[in-house]
This record gives C-alpha cells, structure tokens and sequence, in this order.
C-alpha cells in the first residue's frame, strides 16, 4: 500500500499520470471514483484552500470527507511511543489511526512543524505516526513539505508554459513578519528538480539554505531528470531570463527555535518582496505563490493583480490534483 506523503517515494511518471487524470477532471465531471468512500481530513492547522478543495473534491467524486481538529473538536493526541499519558492528550495515534482506519478508506494529515526543534520537526513524526498504524493510504495536506500543492503547481507551470523542461525556474525566499514552514519551499525544490527544470534557488544568506534532505535531492533529481541547481543570494542573477518566479518565505533552519534572534536578520531582508522592477529582468516569467500571501510583503499588488501571476489558476488546480491523488491511492493495487 503505497501512501502519498512525499513527491520523493513517486517516479516522475507517475505524478505526471496523476497530473494528467487532474486535467481530465478539470475538463468536467469525470465519475465517481469515490463513491460509497470516504475520508478523514485530519487538521492540526488552519487551512482555507486545502481543506474546501478536499471537501469539495470529495463530494464532486460522490464521496463523504469527515474533518476532524485533534484537540478542539476530536481529542488531543499522543504520538511518542511508551508514552506515559498524564498531559493533555486523551488518546494515542496507535488507536486513533486503528479506529479511523475502519471507517474510512483514506485518511489525510495537517501537522506543521512545532517551530521549536527541527531535528525533531524534521522526523514528521504525526504523520509518520499515521502511517505506521493505519491500514488505509495517507495523504500529505502540508507537514515539513506539501505534496498536493507541488502537483497543483506543476499543472500550472504545463498549462501556461507548454512544456517546464530546462525552463529557468526560480524560488525566491520573501520577507513575512513570522517565521514560516519551509515545507513549499522544500516541495519547490523537489517538484521543479524532478521534472527536469534549471533550478535556482535564490536566499538572502546561507541562513536561509532548506534542509540537506531537500538540497540533495534536488540535486539528484536534476543529475537523473536533466536540469540543474544552483543557490545564489543574488537577485538580479537570479531573476534575469526566469520563466518561473515561485516565492516563499521561511525562517531559518540555523536559528530554529530561536527566533528573536532570527528575526533581526530577516527584518534586514524586506527588499527580497517581489515587484514589477524584478519580473522586468525575466523572460516575461509566470509568478506564483501557494497562498495565503500577505499583500505588498511578499508581493506587490501590482504583481499580485498582472496578468502574469497564475496563484488563483494553481490554487484551482489543488481541487483537480487531490481529486487525481485520491483516485489513484484508491485504485492501487494492494
Ligand atoms: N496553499 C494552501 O495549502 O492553502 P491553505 O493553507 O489555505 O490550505
């Protein structure tokens, strides 16, 4: 049983497969691969789109979603093995992922990291968790990467640029007042690497470097699928002759935990925001984000309102490819 936690456990074909069945979904109603199914959508965080797009695309493939809250409207759980239970937490991830497994056919998971730790955030334990005792296929909707977001993100690259092949593709980190996930960051890289484009991955200082794990991979996705990578903290070196700007922001893995002190630097860094003067450099690129964004931080409105920024087109396309990635996972043979 194959579960749909990481880009990285997939060949490149296979997401294109999934990639495919999305636009075929997108064309109009196709079936009801869901029918007499359903799924346990598992949020510890907030979400707007991820959490509609899977309701919707649930019910649209004639399937029933059940969105639980662990610790506000279902109990708070526990994760560590041989734990001793006299916190918070009611009821372990053993019996909860056991129970939900015999009710439901697929489970998915929202757990972002604790901001406190990486080495121990970077073990996406509740996940993990999930996965480890649940006997139904578990879906990533964002941990320490967001798979779902990376297919949406690459249907869009294919509809508005043909083909993503060796097209310059660059991330660029933006300033944002807290510290956020790296986890679309993480997912950028490994999407565009896989499907052989020229990564740049563009950071103010080697503070803002991603984690090993995704720095390598990208590089041995671009060595198999024939692109490249490279870092610069340049931005006129990046931007000149991009066809894709992705943007994020992140705090940094070197101060994690610690973030007043992470946040004198990045205050130095609100110029990283991405404007008209920037895109002017490129190769008449497409811009995107995942979204939420925060106007005239991350991204101007000029940019945020031209015809060149495809975010709403990608945030649509999340509602095709979680349609793909559910109909796949329940079609598998076991
Ligand atoms: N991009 C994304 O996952 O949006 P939400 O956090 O609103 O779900």
């Amino acid at each position: 049983m194959q579960h749909f936690i990481s880009t990285a456990d997939w060949e490149q074909s296979e997401l294109q497969s999934m990639i495919d069945l999305a636009n075929q979904f997108k064309q109009g109603p196709t079936g009801n691969a869901l029918k007499n199914k359903s799924i346990a959508l598992l949020f510890f965080n907030p979400s707007l789109r991820t959490r509609t797009s899977f309701e919707l695309g649930t019910w649209q493939l004639g399937g029933h979603a059940i969105v639980l809250e662990p610790g506000k409207s279902s109990w708070p759980l526990a994760f560590e093995f041989g734990d001793v239970m006299d916190g918070t937490a009611e009821e372990h991830v053993i019996e909860a992922a056991q129970v939900l497994s015999r009710y439901c056919d697929l489970i998915a998971i929202r757990a972002f990291p604790k901001f406190e730790n990486w080495q121990q955030d970077r073990q996406d334990t509740v996940i993990k968790s999930f996965a480890k005792y649940a006997s139904v296929p578990v879906i990533n909707m964002e941990t320490i990467t967001h798979p779902c977001q990376e297919l949406a993100h690459m249907q869009t690259i294919q509809e508005k640029l043909g083909t993503q092949k060796n097209k310059k593709y660059v991330l660029t980190w933006t300033y944002h007042p807290k510290p956020l996930n790296t986890a679309v960051a993480n997912s950028s890289l490994l999407i565009a690497s896989k499907f052989g484009m020229d990564v740049t991955l563009l950071c103010p200082t080697p503070d803002y470097l991603l984690d090993d794990r995704y720095m390598k991979l990208a590089v041995e996705n671009s060595e198999k699928y024939g692109g490249s990578f490279q870092v610069t903290h340049d931005i006129e070196e990046a931007y000149s002759g991009a066809e894709v700007i992705y943007a994020k922001s992140w705090g940094s893995l070197n101060y994690f935990g610690n973030w007043e002190q992470e946040k004198l630097i990045r205050e130095q860094y609100k110029h990283f925001i991405v404007d008209q003067q920037k895109m002017a450099l490129t190769n008449s690129a497409i811009f995107s984000h995942c979204l939420p964004l925060r106007r005239n931080i991350k991204a101007t409105d000029e940019v945020m309102d031209s015809n060149y920024c495809v975010a709403i087109d990608e945030a649509e396309n999340r509602l095709h490819v979680q349609k793909a990635v559910m109909t796949q996972l329940l079609t598998q043979k076991i």
